[in-house]
């Protein structure tokens, strides 16, 4: 258990600058390499992150370095800006610390608002105290809350009701706004993540993150889907989850118009070449995912317009022999 935990992204969300630097293969999967330009490690008491999308910085008086280059993006190894010019406290509790309370400030540093027991998301964060013990299978008086809501708790933005969205995409840490909206708000987070099994894109343990596949429970779907008239689609191993869950959601850096960098949990799909993914003021997401978002971020060649992609939705898991469009040819010039 604990030797899969500690490839999982909860217990890095929080770090003492001297375990990051110098690099001693602290992260498992990835590496801070300095802190902003101008700034020394002896200046950095806390980083925040660096396990998958980015990395900021906490000085010594436990205030965030802010600044146009003090943010490190981990997938291309640039820097940029986070607050300029304002001054940001370290008030990013309860969500990113074990057992964080209101009052305070940890360590005496007057940027580091409230206190906590731990850095980062450990066992004792959502089993209670005491689960130094839990590898232990007799010690049972562990807290276990299996809801959504307990996820949700740190995996949300503001009100649940709504999904803010910035810059044309829906805004990090929002799993549990997302999926609120639709029909899988019955399901419970755990019923398809194990906690203890991370997901990092280089993590060896990452197909067992994942316990139920789509196909467990939508076999109907699976099936119409294997025998799409979009051949094409089987042919280049396109899975449910490239169209059912693409990154519309972004953290660090987007990838590209219509991809983001952090998996959306919308699922669902409207297939009208009218829709908008955002209100007029692009302030929020509307709850659903628009093709730009299923299609286009593939369908990238300058044919398959929006309107193209509506013409053939409905056949993605269309098993009529005759399809309801008859496929043109175009090719996939950049994936
Ligand atoms: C106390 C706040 C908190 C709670 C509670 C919490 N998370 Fe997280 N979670 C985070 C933060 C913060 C990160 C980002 C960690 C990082 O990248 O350094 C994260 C990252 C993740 C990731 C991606 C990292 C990886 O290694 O896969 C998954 C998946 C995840 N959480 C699922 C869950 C599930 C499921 C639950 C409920 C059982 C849950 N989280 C409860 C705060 C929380
Ligand atoms: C993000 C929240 C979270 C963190 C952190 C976490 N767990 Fe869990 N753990 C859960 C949830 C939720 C379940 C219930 C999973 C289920 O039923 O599928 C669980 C189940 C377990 C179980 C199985 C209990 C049973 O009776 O089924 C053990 C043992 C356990 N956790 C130990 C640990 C240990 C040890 C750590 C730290 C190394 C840890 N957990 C960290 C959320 C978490
Ligand atoms: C409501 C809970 C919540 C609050 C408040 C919050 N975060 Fe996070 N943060 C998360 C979660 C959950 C993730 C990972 C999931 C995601 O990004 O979708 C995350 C991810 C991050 C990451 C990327 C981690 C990595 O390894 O790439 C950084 C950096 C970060 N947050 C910084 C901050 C800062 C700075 C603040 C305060 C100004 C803050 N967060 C406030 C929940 C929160
Ligand atoms: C544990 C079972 C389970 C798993 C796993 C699961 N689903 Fe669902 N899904 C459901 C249920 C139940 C509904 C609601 C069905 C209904 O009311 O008709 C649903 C609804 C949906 C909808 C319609 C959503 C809406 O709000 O209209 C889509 C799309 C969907 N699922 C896609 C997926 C994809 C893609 C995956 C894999 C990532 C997946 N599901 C995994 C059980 C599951
Ligand atoms: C090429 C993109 C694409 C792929 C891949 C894909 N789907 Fe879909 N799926 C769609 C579109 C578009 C819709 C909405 C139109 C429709 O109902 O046919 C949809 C609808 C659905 C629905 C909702 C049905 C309803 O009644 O609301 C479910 C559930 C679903 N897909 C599951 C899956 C599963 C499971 C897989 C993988 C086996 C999968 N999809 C693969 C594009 C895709
Ligand atoms: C129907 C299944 C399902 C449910 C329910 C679900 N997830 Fe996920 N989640 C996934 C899958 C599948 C992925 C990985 C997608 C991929 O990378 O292929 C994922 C990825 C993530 C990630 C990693 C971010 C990233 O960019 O990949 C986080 C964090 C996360 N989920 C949190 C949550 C939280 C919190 C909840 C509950 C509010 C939740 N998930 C509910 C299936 C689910
Ligand atoms: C993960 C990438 C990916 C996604 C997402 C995706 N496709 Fe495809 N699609 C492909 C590939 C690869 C081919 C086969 C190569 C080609 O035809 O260019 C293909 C072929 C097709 C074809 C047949 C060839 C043609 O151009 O007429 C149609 C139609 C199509 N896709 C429609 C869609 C629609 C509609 C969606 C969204 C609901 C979608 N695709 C989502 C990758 C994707």
């Amino acid at each position: 258990m604990y030797e899969s935990f500690v490839k999982t992204g909860h217990p890095y969300k929080l770090n003492e600058a001297e375990d990051v630097s110098p690099d001693t293969g602290y992260y498992p999967f990835s590496s801070v390499p300095s802190p902003p330009s101008g700034v020394a490690w002896a200046d950095v008491d806390k980083v925040i992150g660096g396990f998958w999308w980015k990395a900021r910085f906490i000085a010594n008086d436990g205030f965030i370095i802010t600044g146009t280059d003090v943010q490190y993006n981990l997938i291309d190894s640039s820097w940029t800006a986070y607050h300029a010019g304002e001054v940001k406290p370290y008030d990013c509790g309860p969500c990113h610390m074990t057992a964080y309370k209101s009052v305070g400030n940890q360590e005496g540093k007057p940027g580091l608002i409230g206190t906590w027991e731990a850095n980062g998301i450990q066992c004792e964060e959502c089993h209670g105290p005491g689960s130094a013990h839990l590898a232990d299978a007799f010690a049972n008086e562990m807290k276990i809350d299996r809801s959504s809501e307990s996820c949700g708790k740190c995996h949300i933005r503001g009100d649940v009701n709504k999904i803010p969205a910035s810059g044309g995409f829906i805004r990090h840490h929002e799993q549990w706004n997302e999926m609120f909206t639709t029909k899988h708000a019955a399901l419970e987070c755990i019923d398809c993540h194990d906690p203890h099994i991370g997901l990092h894109p280089d993590n060896p343990d990452r197909p067992q993150a994942i316990k139920l596949q789509c196909e467990n429970c939508h076999f109907v779907e699976a099936a119409t889907f294997a025998a799409t008239t979009i051949t094409e689609h089987i042919d280049s191993s396109v899975t449910c989850n490239d169209c059912h869950m693409p990154k519309a959601a972004k953290s660090a850096l987007a990838a590209g118009l219509y991809e983001g960098d952090v998996t959306s949990h919308l699922w669902r799909i409207n297939t009208d070449s009218t829709a908008e993914m955002f209100t007029p003021d692009g302030k929020f997401a509307n709850g659903y995912l628009t093709l730009e978002f299923a299609c286009l971020k593939c369908h990238t060649d300058a044919e398959d317009t929006k309107g193209w992609a509506a013409e053939y939705a409905g056949d993605a898991h269309n098993v009529a022999a005759t399809p309801k469009k008859p496929l043109i040819s175009t090719s996939i010039s950049q994936r």
